[in-house]
């Protein structure tokens, strides 16, 4: 009897240093996993915040410095006065007010605002271009395609949301903000440099087929576009193979008002706005 109470007594003592051994190594194991957890962390993201310091303070210092130069009208190659000057030309009566350029190195004063009359419900154009502009659109349409306008008219504050978000896409594919600002420019014009707050720009493509990408030019209203456009004072602005010079990819969708003599000597010559300026 004396014996078997000692041994229950003993049992009854291991089993509760079992389950302190137990719960404290518990707890201990679930401290390391945290502590190891935290140093992991540390280790990957303090690097990959390292890692894209510089990028990062880079792709900020030329964004204030290219925002600072849109700001005062002097970004890429031209001065104060060349950007103002552009400004005047597009919104002036000289024959030269719709072959204007705008692109990277020749930005488009921010505050620029054309009168604007629609071509469609909710797409606006500058109102001297309107008539060709629907004229195009009508005789393709006569022709049974089926022409869609995605863009047209887009003011500073619209390209910064476009550009944004092109930009954020990029990102959560995996790229750094400096890559990501890099590739966005090459489809979306830095804000201040888009034709399409001069309101001499449209985007269309078929009904059929909306993506804008390179497939794009193999729709019947893209074809129709490209052999006719000249007829009503638009070229298609970024060709394939002239990205060297555009700065932007082929977007067989953007048509650009520039008149219809120059338009025509552009498209028979296969040249773009940069090269028949330059002439
Ligand atoms: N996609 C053209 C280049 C623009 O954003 O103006
Ligand atoms: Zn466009």
């Amino acid at each position: 009897m004396r014996i078997d109470n000692s041994r229950a007594r003993f049992l009854k003592k291991y089993e509760q240093r079992l389950k302190k051994v137990l719960i404290v190594g518990f707890a201990a194991g679930l401290l390391v996993c945290f502590l190891l957890n935290a140093v992991i962390n540390r280790i990957r993201f303090g690097g990959i915040d390292k890692k894209y310091e510089a990028q990062i303070t880079e792709l900020t210092e030329k964004n204030e410095k290219l925002t600072s130069q849109i700001k005062s009208g002097s970004a890429g190659k031209k001065t104060d006065a060349d950007a103002a000057a552009s400004a005047d030309e597009l919104s002036s009566e000289k024959e030269t007010w719709s072959l204007v350029l705008i692109n990277e190195d020749h930005p488009l004063d921010t505050e620029y605002r054309p009168e604007l009359e629609a071509v469609r419900e909710g797409s606006f154009v500058d109102a001297r271009i309107v008539e060709d502009a629907k004229k195009m659109l009508e005789d393709a349409e006569k022709e049974g395609l089926n022409m869609y306008i995605v863009s047209a008219h887009r003011d500073y504050e619209s390209q910064r949301e476009v550009f944004n978000t092109t930009m954020t896409q990029w990102i959560s594919q995996g790229s750094t903000p400096l890559e990501a600002y890099e590739e966005t420019k090459k489809s979306v014009a830095v804000p201040g440099t888009s034709e399409h707050a001069s309101g001499l720009a449209m985007d269309i493509t078929s009904g059929q087929y909306g993506e804008l990408d390179e497939k794009q030019a193999e729709t019947a209203e893209a074809k129709w576009l490209e052999e006719n456009c000249w007829k009503y004072g638009f070229i298609l602005r970024y060709p394939l193979d002239k990205s060297e010079i555009t700065g932007i990819v082929f977007e067989p969708w953007h048509y650009r008002y520039v008149g219809k003599d120059a338009a025509k000597e552009i498209m028979e010559k296969d040249i773009t706005l940069e090269e028949y300026l330059a002439q």
